[in-house]
C-alpha cells in the first residue's frame, strides 16, 4: 500500500444572504462524494467550507430586517448547516468568513502583497448616494438608458436594448437604495496588481490544474492582458477594515477565498493532528482542491493563485469546475416551481435519491446538468430499489428461515466474484477523476449481473424442492456477498444506505479494501427495507410547495441575487390624480407576436385597440420564448405614450407587465369579457 495522501478539499462558500437550493447542492454533493471516496480509501482528507458573510448586500438586508449583520449571518449559518447536514454533506468544518481567523489571514496576505509591491493605490470617481452616505455599486444605480431611453435600467446595462455602459452615462440616475440623485465623488482605492502574475498564471493554468475547457476560456483573458483588481470598498461596508487604512474595507471577494484557509485554521485548533503550515506552506506536499461552479472561475483560477503566490503560500493542486443545474431542461424557475430550495426537497424526499441522481449524471466536464424530474423517479427506482436493494431482500429471508441467519462458507459463483474484484480498480479510478457517472454505470452493470445470476438460480424455486437446502444457502450467501460489495462501491454516494446495510450485515463500518474479502459463517441481523421507491406524488408535492414559496415571498422583498444585488425597488414618489388620469390605459388584443431578429430581449407585438392597430416593441422575450402563444390574448397598454424610434422600428406605446425580469415577467390581463380598446379607469 502506498502512503495515505494528505488532501484538503473545499466547496465554494455560499453567500450568507439566501437559502441553499438544488443548484448549490449539486456542488456540495459532488464534493462530498469525492471526499467520502478519499476517506473510504484511507486517505487523510479534510473538507472545509464556510458562509461567505461579507458585502453590501448582507449589510443592506440586515438593515431592512432591523437586525445586525452579525445576527443575520448567524441565522443564515444555522439554516445552511442544517440543510447540508440533512443532505449528508459531511464537512469537517463549516465556518464563516466573518471570523477572527479570517481577519488575521486576510490582513497577513494583504500585508505581504503590499510589502512585495503588488498593491497599487489610486483615486476612483464613483457615484455616491448623499442621502444614504455610501458609494453605489453599478447594480444599486438605476436610470434611463443612454441608448434607447428605456427607464428604470441598472447602472451597467440595459435590459431593454442590451447596451452596456458606465453608470455615469445613465440619464437621470437614481440611487436604488434611497431614491436620491447620486453625485460623483472621488475616493482612494486599493488595487491588486494582477498583471505581475501574468507569466506564472500562463504556466499554472496549463499545468494540469484545470479542465481543458476552463483553461481555454482563461487563455482568452490571459492573452488579452490582465487588469489590476480593485480590492477595496469605502465605509459603510460589512467586512474587514484594511489594516492601517481607516474607513477602507476589503472587497468581499478578497477575503472570501481566504475563508478556505481560515476555516481550516479554525479546525486545526480543534484537531491537534492537523498542522496548518504543512498544508499551506509554499512547498507543501499536501494536495489542495477547490470545487466550484463555472461562474466563479476567474476568482479561483486567476486572482486566488496570484494572491497565494504573492503572499508566499502554496497554490491549489487543481480547481474542479462543474456546470449549472437545470430542472426539466430549463433554468430553475420560481413560477414553474422548479426553483427548489434544499429544505423544500427535504420536506418531501430522501436526500440519497438526489445524491444518486446527481452521481449518475455528473461527469468530469463543465456541462450543465439537467434534473429531469420524471427521469429522476424512474432512474432511482429502477437502479437503487430495483437492482441494488433487491439483491439483499431476495436473499436475506432464505438465510434467516433456512439457516438461522448464518451465511454459509464457499463461493457459489467464482466468475462473479472475479468480475466484482476486477471492476474495483476501474470504479475507483472513475471516482478519483470525478467521473461519477461512469462509476455508477459500472456499479449498476455489476448489479445487473448479480440479479441475472440469482434469477437464473431461482433460489425461491429450489427452496420448495427436497434436498436443495444447501444449494439455496450457497446461492443466497453469495447474493449477500455481492450486495455487500455493491454497498462498498456506492458508499461515497449513499452513506445512509451503507450504514443501514452495515447494520443488517452485522459488520463494522466498511472501507474500500473490504471489497476484497467476503463474509463466511457469518450471522446477519434482521433485514429491514433499506430504501423505498420514490412516489411521483411526492415530487409533485415538492414542485407545488416550491410555487408556494413564491407566494409566501410575494409582497416581501425579492430575494437578493448574489453579491451586492438590489433587494427591493424603492417606491416611486407620489403623483397627483391629474398625472394619473393623463395616462391612456387601454385593453389591447395581441394580434401578432414575434421575435425581433438581432434583439435578444425584444418581442414585436401588433396590438388591436379597437379602432386602430399599434406596433409595440417590448422587452419580454425571456419570459415568452414561444411568442406565438401570446397571439389572441388580451393585455393592457399605455396608448398615449409618445412614439419612440428604436433600432428596429417605431414603438407606439407600451404593454404592461410585472415581475423582476428574466423568466419572471407577467403580462397583465383583464378579466374575460373585456373588449379591445376599452379604457381603464
Ligand atoms: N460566495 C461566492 C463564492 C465564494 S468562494 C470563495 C458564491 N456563492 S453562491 O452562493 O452564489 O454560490 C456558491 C456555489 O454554488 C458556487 O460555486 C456556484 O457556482 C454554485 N451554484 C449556484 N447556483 C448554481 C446552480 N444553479 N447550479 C450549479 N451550481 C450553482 O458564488
Ligand atoms: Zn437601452
Amino acid at each position: 500500500m502506498s502512503e495515505p495522501r494528505q488532501i484538503l478539499v473545499t466547496s465554494a462558500l455560499p453567500y450568507a444572504n439566501g437559502s441553499i437550493h438544488l443548484g448549490h447542492m449539486l456542488e456540495y454533493i459532488q464534493t462530498d462524494m469525492w471526499v467520502r471516496f478519499q476517506k473510504l480509501r484511507g486517505n487523510q482528507c479534510i473538507y472545509v467550507c464556510a458562509d461567505d458573510a461579507h458585502g453590501s448586500a448582507i449589510m443592506l438586508r440586515a438593515e431592512k430586517e432591523g437586525i445586525t449583520p452579525e445576527q443575520l449571518i448567524a441565522n443564515v449559518q444555522a439554516e445552511h448547516s442544517g440543510d447540508f447536514a440533512d443532505f449528508l454533506v459531511d464537512f469537517d468544518n463549516f465556518h464563516s468568513t466573518h471570523s477572527e481567523e479570517n481577519r488575521e489571514l486576510s490582513g497577513l496576505i494583504y500585508t505581504r502583497l503590499r510589502e512585495a509591491g503588488h498593491i497599487a493605490t489610486r483615486s476612483v470617481t464613483q457615484y455616491f448616494d448623499p442621502e444614504k452616505g455610501m458609494f453605489l455599486a453599478d447594480r444599486f444605480i438605476k436610470g434611463t438608458c443612454p441608448k434607447c431611453a428605456a427607464e428604470d435600467q441598472y447602472g451597467d446595462n440595459c435590459e431593454k436594448c442590451g447596451a452596456t455602459y458606465a453608470p455615469t452615462e445613465l440619464k437621470n440616475p437614481k440611487s436604488a437604495i434611497s431614491g436620491a440623485t447620486p453625485v460623483l465623488r472621488d475616493s482612494q482605492h486599493f488595487f491588486f496588481k494582477l498583471p505581475d502574475f501574468q507569466a506564472m498564471l500562463q504556466q499554472w493554468t496549463r499545468s494540469g490544474t484545470l479542465q481543458e475547457a476552463v483553461a481555454n476560456k482563461l487563455a482568452e483573458w490571459l492573452d488579452s492582458g490582465l487588469q489590476e483588481w480593485d480590492i477595496s470598498r469605502d465605509a459603510p461596508y460589512f467586512g474587514f477594515e484594511i489594516p492601517g487604512e481607516p474607513g477602507k474595507y476589503f472587497y468581499v471577494w478578497l477575503d472570501a477565498p481566504i475563508g478556505y484557509m481560515a476555516s481550516f485554521k479554525n479546525l486545526c485548533a480543534r484537531r491537534p493532528e492537523l498542522d496548518f503550515d504543512a498544508f499551506w506552506k509554499e512547498d507543501s506536499t499536501a494536495e489542495l482542491y477547490h470545487f466550484i461552479g463555472k461562474d466563479i472561475v476567474n476568482f479561483h483560477a486567476l486572482f486566488w493563485p496570484a494572491m497565494l503566490e504573492g503572499a508566499g503560500f502554496r497554490k491549489p493542486t487543481a480547481v474542479n469546475v462543474h456546470g449549472y443545474l437545470t430542472v426539466n431542461g430549463a433554468k430553475m424557475s420560481k413560477s414553474r416551481g422548479t426553483f427548489i430550495k434544499a429544505r423544500t426537497y427535504l420536506d418531501h424526499l430522501q436526500p440519497e435519491y438526489l445524491r444518486y441522481y446527481y452521481a449518475a449524471k455528473l461527469g468530469r466536464g463543465v456541462d450543465d446538468l439537467d434534473l429531469n424530474l420524471e427521469d429522476f423517479v424512474q432512474k432511482v427506482n429502477s437502479d437503487l430499489v430495483g437492482k441494488v436493494v433487491n439483491i439483499a431482500s431476495r436473499c436475506a429471508g432464505f438465510i434467516h428461515k433456512g439457516n438461522e441467519g448464518v451465511m454459509v462458507a464457499g463461493d457459489a459463483a467464482p466468475e462473479l466474484t472475479e468480475a466484482f474484484l476486477a471492476a474495483a480498480p476501474s470504479i475507483a479510478e472513475a471516482y478519483e477523476s470525478r467521473d461519477f457517472a461512469r462509476a455508477m454505470r459500472e456499479i449498476m452493470a455489476l448489479a445487473d449481473r448479480a440479479n441475472a445470476w440469482i434469477a437464473e438460480k431461482a433460489p425461491w424455486s429450489l427452496a420448495k424442492q427436497e434436498g436443495k437446502q444447501d444449494e439455496v444457502q450457497a446461492i443466497c450467501a453469495q447474493g449477500v456477498n455481492l450486495f455487500r460489495q455493491l454497498v462498498i462501491f456506492l458508499k461515497p454516494v449513499l452513506p445512509l444506505l451503507a450504514a443501514d446495510a452495515e447494520a443488517f450485515l452485522n459488520v463494522a463500518p466498511l472501507t474500500w479494501n473490504d471489497h476484497q474479502s467476503r463474509l463466511e459463517n457469518h450471522r446477519l441481523n434482521a433485514f429491514k427495507a433499506l430504501m423505498s421507491r420514490i412516489e411521483p406524488a411526492k415530487v409533485e408535492a415538492m414542485v407545488a410547495a416550491s410555487k408556494e414559496d413564491l407566494l409566501a415571498a410575494a409582497g416581501q422583498a425579492q430575494a437578493p441575487a448574489g453579491n451586492g444585488e438590489l433587494t427591493k425597488e424603492p417606491l416611486s414618489a407620489e403623483i397627483e390624480f391629474d398625472t394619473f388620469a393623463a395616462v391612456d390605459l387601454r385593453v389591447a388584443l395581441i394580434v401578432k407576436a414575434e421575435a425581433v431578429a438581432g434583439a435578444d430581449k425584444l418581442l414585436q407585438l401588433t396590438l388591436d385597440i379597437g379602432d386602430e392597430r399599434r406596433n409595440v416593441f417590448s422587452g419580454i422575450k425571456s419570459a415568452y420564448p414561444d411568442p406565438s402563444k401570446l397571439e389572441g390574448r388580451l393585455t393592457m397598454m399605455v396608448a398615449n405614450l409618445k412614439p419612440r424610434k428604436m433600432r428596429f422600428g417605431v414603438s407606439e406605446g407600451m404593454v404592461m407587465a410585472a415581475g423582476p425580469g428574466g423568466e419572471e415577467i407577467y403580462l397583465l390581463s383583464p378579466d374575460s369579457g373585456a373588449k379591445p380598446g376599452q379604457r381603464i379607469k
